[in-house]
């Protein structure tokens, strides 16, 4: 008789840490005995973000986004031969903090709507907004230091804060760049992959570089787990760069008009300009006409735009399964990370 497969999917696993780490970061975003009075309403902003509460700060439950990097990090832990729960404290930091970046980047893009809903500015205004923002910056700062309790050695919470803080610095330099290029003509696609390296691989890399390094692997082994999601990461935001322009608004649940109407350089929109003169002339125009995105669109559709971004985002996440295979990752984990990058390369939300 066949002996009984107790491999767990990729699907189970996820089943078994999304609400883990969902009541890690439930518990950190409460006002606690330190909080001043009356701030409830600042944590019913955060809250409302995460797709716990509704406008009013009633429960509900909203989409919550697909949570791949707490789910890269406790991943990469356990097929580094770690126990993921002992890194259940950073899988909730690395949320945070990506929330965090979600709040303030809706402002910095002026976008109305995040995961089919209207986003914190949109309610609460700007100033309340960029609040809560840094509050969640703050308590994803606090959960990190959650990973003592577990048991993981202070040497380690230590290199781990170190680098948490390294990539809070290097993705808000990427964002400093996302926003500078919106009024540059000319971007080479060279500065286009250090802003995206900065705004969104980082934080990926980050993810699957705790998982390893909480697991206690070695620095060498911890570099290519790094490496493996960094590059996943620029295929991420690649993937990003299409969906922004081609993507059905209700899958994405968000606007995909925005990127186009704020002269975003994203990497098809780098590939047309340099291909068509015609594109060239509509981009470089200050007012944008009534028809302007649906203009862009079709002249982005001529070039090829949309091929090659997905080609490109094809081979860094080829580039990212070398890094993986190199890492030495095995075991239902391995297989598991292995199935993430596949399904991120093809997703459409
Ligand atoms: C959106 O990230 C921002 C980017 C880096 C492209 P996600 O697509 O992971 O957002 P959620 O968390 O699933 O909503
Ligand atoms: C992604 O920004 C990176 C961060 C939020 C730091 P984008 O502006 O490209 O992502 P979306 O399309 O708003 O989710
Ligand atoms: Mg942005
Ligand atoms: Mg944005």
């Amino acid at each position: 008789m066949e002996p009984v497969s107790t491999t767990r999917t990729f699907e189970t696993l996820v089943a078994e840490m999304v609400p883990a780490v969902e009541a890690e970061m439930r518990a950190i975003l409460q006002p606690g005995s330190d909080t001043v009075g009356g701030a409830g309403e600042l944590y019913g902003m955060m809250q409302y973000h995460m797709g716990w509460l509704d406008a009013g700060l009633q429960p509900i439950s909203a989409a919550t986004g697909k949570r791949i990097r707490p789910v890269l990090c406790l991943l990469s832990c356990g097929a580094a031969g770690g126990d993921w729960q002992q890194a259940i404290p950073a899988a909730a930091a690395v949320e945070l903090l990506h929330n965090f970046t979600l709040i303030h980047d809706d402002i910095q893009d002026g976008s109305p709507t995040r995961r089919g809903r209207d986003t914190v500015w949109q309610i609460w205004g700007v100033p309340q907004a960029i609040n809560a923002g840094d509050a969640m910056f703050a308590l994803a700062h606090r959960a990190l230091y959650g990973l003592a309790e577990r048991g993981v050695e202070p040497a380690i919470v230590v290199e781990a804060a170190r680098r948490f803080d390294d990539t809070c610095l290097v993705l808000t330099e990427g964002q400093y760049h996302d926003m500078r290029f919106e009024s540059r003509d000319e971007v080479q696609v060279d500065e286009y992959l250090s802003m995206i390296g900065g705004k969104t691989a980082a934080l990926l890399a980050l993810c699957s570089e705790l998982g390893a390094l909480i697991a206690g692997a070695g620095r060498e082994t911890v570099s290519h787990y790094a490496a493996f999601a960094r590059d996943l990461g620029l295929a991420f935001q690649v993937r990003d760069d299409i969906l922004g322009i081609w993507g059905d608004e209700a899958a994405i649940g968000k606007s995909a008009a925005t990127d186009v109407e704020t002269r975003k350089k994203t990497l098809p929109v780098l590939y047309g300009l340099a291909q068509s003169q015609a594109l060239r002339d509509l981009y470089g125009r200050k007012e944008n006409g009534d028809n302007f995105v649906a203009e862009v669109v079709a002249l982005l559709d001529e070039a090829g735009a949309r091929d090659y971004a997905q080609q490109e985002a094809a081979r860094y996440s080829s580039s990212a399964l070398h890094h993986l295979e190199a890492s030495g990752a095995d075991g239902e984990n391995g297989r598991a990370l292995l199935e993430l990058a596949n399904r991120l390369l093809r997703r459409d939300s």
